[in-house]
């Protein structure tokens, strides 16, 4: 990893099959952001944003690379993304800040995204440490690390990168245990559309074209 300051090179994840920098400024989170189905969009359905009556507070427990966070905060929610790796954390923060830099982003998002270094399962499962008292999420979302693929199918190369640093993230049974004792009224967690859920009770699922989100209801 490298480390820079806002004026300088931006913080890339390096590894053997390459680099990742996290712009939320060019690229596929522009174009997402402009022409990506809105609030009609699979993700935003599945955490009740197009139905919302109330603004949604969001805890992203596995923000990872931010792109969901940041998706979920141009549509109107306020995020707070959790990220335990350090070095995936420095980069989320130093995309954040650049974003911030660009005058019609720093608009949109207003104080609606931040992230956060820490592990999920010990935030969602202590009571005192501002989680429930100040952030007081309404929706928990997580996207753990999704199983290899099958050998045939080339994962996305910023895929291919993300997974020699990060690994898998065996403890997502937990992860989602702590989400469902939380007590938000909704936890959303994102699947590879041929993966088995987490666990049994779904109470209704949301097909994406390689996904699905698997929808907990009603856990207050
Ligand atoms: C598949 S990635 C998430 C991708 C993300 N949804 C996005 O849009 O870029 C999973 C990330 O969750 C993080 N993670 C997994 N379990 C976690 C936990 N218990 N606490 C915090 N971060 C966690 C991993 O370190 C990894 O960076």
């Amino acid at each position: 990893m490298t480390s820079s300051s806002e004026h300088d090179k931006p913080v890339s994840l390096s590894a053997s099959a390459g680099d990742i920098v996290i712009d939320f400024v060019n690229g596929k989170l522009d174009y997402r952001r402009r022409f990506g189905g809105g609030k009609n969009q699979a993700l935003s359905k599945a955490v009740g944003l197009h139905k919302a009556k109330q603004p949604l507070r969001i805890f992203d427990a596995t923000a990872g690379l931010g792109r969901d966070s940041f998706v979920l905060a141009c549509l109107g929610a306020t995020v707070l993304g959790c990220e335990r790796h350090a070095q995936v954390f420095s980069a989320l923060r130093d995309g954040l800040q650049r974003a911030l830099a660009d005058a019609e982003l720093q608009e949109l998002l207003d104080g609606r995204l931040s992230f956060i270094n820490g592990d999920a399962i010990e935030l969602l499962s202590c009571a005192t440490n501002g989680l429930a008292s100040e952030f007081r999420p309404n929706v928990i979302y997580l996207d753990p690390m999704h199983p290899p693929q099958k050998k045939t199918v080339l994962a996305k190369k910023d895929m291919q990168i993300f997974r020699e640093i990060i690994g898998s993230d065996a403890d997502q049974c937990e992860l989602l245990e702590a989400a469902l004792s939380f007590g938000a009224n909704r936890v959303v967690v994102k699947r590879p559309s041929h993966a088995e859920p987490l666990r049994e009770e779904v109470s209704h699922s949301i097909k994406g074209k390689t996904t699905r989100f698997d929808v907990y209801l009603g856990q207050s």
